[in-house]
């Protein structure tokens, strides 16, 4: 079992880094206020796969958004992460294989995709890295 330690202290608000965790690419993105208001301003009955920020964040980081880059769909890497890269049209994430749809929480908002993605285990082991897995 294999954890990986990422330092989230350059990480600014707008940005994300990627890293690898179990091979796979892990995004880790640092909300906007924005970007924060508008996935709390989501009617979260209405999502296909209902989860609040709140409960896809640590208390206290909601701005620390912690997510696999791998798509619920077949698998693909989503775009977004990178500066530049297309968001999709709810500013977070967007799959180009099928055209999947992330919103700034991660949630899967339009297209194939059956779940968000998936926010791994982690904790802070400080205020500015995380430990995940
Ligand atoms: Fe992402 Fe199909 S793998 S939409």
């Amino acid at each position: 079992e294999s954890s990986t330690e990422v330092d989230v202290s350059a990480i600014e608000p707008g940005q994300a880094i990627k890293a690898v965790f179990r091979k796979q690419p892990l995004f880790v993105r640092r909300l906007t206020e924005k970007e924060i208001a508008e996935a709390n301003a989501v009617s979260v009955s209405s999502l296909r796969d209902p989860q609040t920020l709140a409960e896809r964040t640590k208390e206290g980081h909601q701005d620390l958004l912690v997510t696999m880059g791998v798509c619920t769909h077949l698998g693909c890497v989503p775009l977004g992460a990178a500066e530049g890269e297309n968001k999709g049209e709810f500013g977070g994430y967007f799959c180009p294989c099928h055209g999947s749809h992330y919103d700034t929480a991660a949630r899967i908002r339009k297209g194939p995709a059956p779940t968000n993605l998936e926010v791994p285990e982690y904790e802070f082991t400080s205020d500015t890295v995380i430990r995940v897995g």
